[in-house]
């Protein structure tokens, strides 16, 4: 496949220097070789604000594996793939700026993004309308790709990460009580605490206090002192790190008896540095484990390691399958036409770092998810649930 797609190229390109050689009565010298055009591919990653350690480990995902892919020679015989980041700066207003911008200023085949719920949310309507396929690696809200047929994610959604946790608290930790923080101006957390909600109180647990606040609060003391008093068995935190490093701090200052449990938002060192040693003892789900000591994971583990010189976490490697997923779309699509990506997406069979992916009818991948303690300030694997 590959092999043919260069002799069409070098069929074009000796052609194309042949109708350029006999233009003039002039003898001109040969022109270069004109090298094969690019292929612009946009992101929106937040690399500053709320969650700028998301948008920063999505974006070193997908450079890692466009550098790779152009080093192996490119997608459709020899064209390389270029990666325009947009940074919304965690702000869902941006995102749609970021969006259009790319579609109309700079005419990106794809794009891949974004990270959060709420700021795909924003940006697929965009993306749908104009016809350019969005590929987010790590939304897990399900409202993202029913916006329409050319919105698709790499990761598993959030009706199955509760489901995860809230058989989790049931069965492993044997708990029948649980309160739950939930953050209003978040679909993120707003749709994982309504199902992991569904699932908990189906296994036959009972909610005994569910607390809301928005993302910009920083003092929890009211609603953790409501939540002491309902002395629940676990506490379901589905937010980001940025959020969820104060109140694992102030819950432990307001001797919080309670196992704090959350969902992928927890994945950031930063974490560690909000919550101290208040995060120990806490579990969350997650997409992907470094611990997995699969060779898919290892290879990857290592050409990261030798690039930025860190572990990467859940998002850097949803990024990384992402961006291989699209170049392989592009490659199976024999074009750059967003139908044509969007046809190869749909239809496709893949395998990467985080697992295999096919997509449903409604562009969601099925995949497994582990479950990761937090113990003396790290991450340790310690489960993983298959669908
Ligand atoms: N799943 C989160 C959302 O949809 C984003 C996220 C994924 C955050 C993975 C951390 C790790 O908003």
């Amino acid at each position: 496949m590959k092999r043919k797609l260069s002799l069409v190229l070098v069929v074009t390109m000796v052609l194309s220097l042949a109708l350029t050689g006999c233009g003039g009565n002039q003898p001109q010298a040969p022109a270069a070789p004109a090298a094969p055009e690019e292929i612009k591919i946009g992101s929106v990653f937040p690399v500053t604000g709320a969650i700028a350690t998301f948008g920063q480990s999505s974006l070193n995902g997908t450079q890692l594996a466009f550098e790779e892919i152009n080093n192996a020679g490119g997608v459709l015989g020899g064209r390389k793939l270029v990666l325009i980041n947009e940074d919304n700066q965690s702000k869902t207003e941006e995102t749609a700026t970021a969006f259009q911008k790319l579609i109309t200023q700079d005419e990106v085949s794809a794009i891949l993004g974004s990270v959060a719920s709420s700021h795909s949310l924003a940006g697929a309507p965009i993306a749908q309308a104009a016809g350019i396929p969005m590929l987010s690696p790590t939304s897990t809200n399900p409202r993202v790709t029913e916006v329409g047929d050319f919105i698709f994610r790499a990761c598993f959604i959030d009706p199955f990460q509760g489901q995860v946790m809230a058989k989790f608290a049931l069965e492993t930790l044997g708990v029948t009580t649980a309160a739950m923080l939930v953050e209003q101006d978040s679909d993120y957390s707003k749709g994982l605490a309504a199902y992991f909600k569904k699932a908990f109180e189906a296994g036959g647990g009972t909610i005994v206090a569910e607390e809301g606040y928005k993302s910009t609060d920083t003092d929890f003391s009211a609603i953790l002192t409501r939540v002491k008093a309902a002395n629940p068995a676990v506490v379901f935190v589905p937010a980001y790190y940025g959020t969820v490093g104060p109140i694992l701090r102030q819950a432990q200052a307001a001797e919080i008896d309670a196992v704090f449990l959350g969902g992928d938002g927890w994945d950031s060192d930063k974490l560690f540095e909000l919550a101290g040693d208040a995060a120990n003892g806490g579990f969350f789900s997650n997409h992907y484990s470094p611990d997995a000591g699969t060779p898919e994971v290892e290879a990857f583990l290592a050409a990261y390691q030798a690039k930025f010189n860190a572990v990467p976490d859940a998002l850097a490697a949803l990024a990384y399958d992402a961006a291989y997923m699209l170049a392989q779309a592009i490659e199976e699509a024999g074009s750059v036409e967003g139908v044509a990506i969007r046809d190869a997406l749909a239809a496709i069979n893949f395998t990467g770092v985080s697992g295999s992916v096919t997509f449903d009818e409604n562009r969601n991948p099925v995949k497994s998810a582990v479950i990761i303690e937090i113990r003396d300030g790290k991450q340790v694997y310690k489960a993983t649930v298959n669908p």
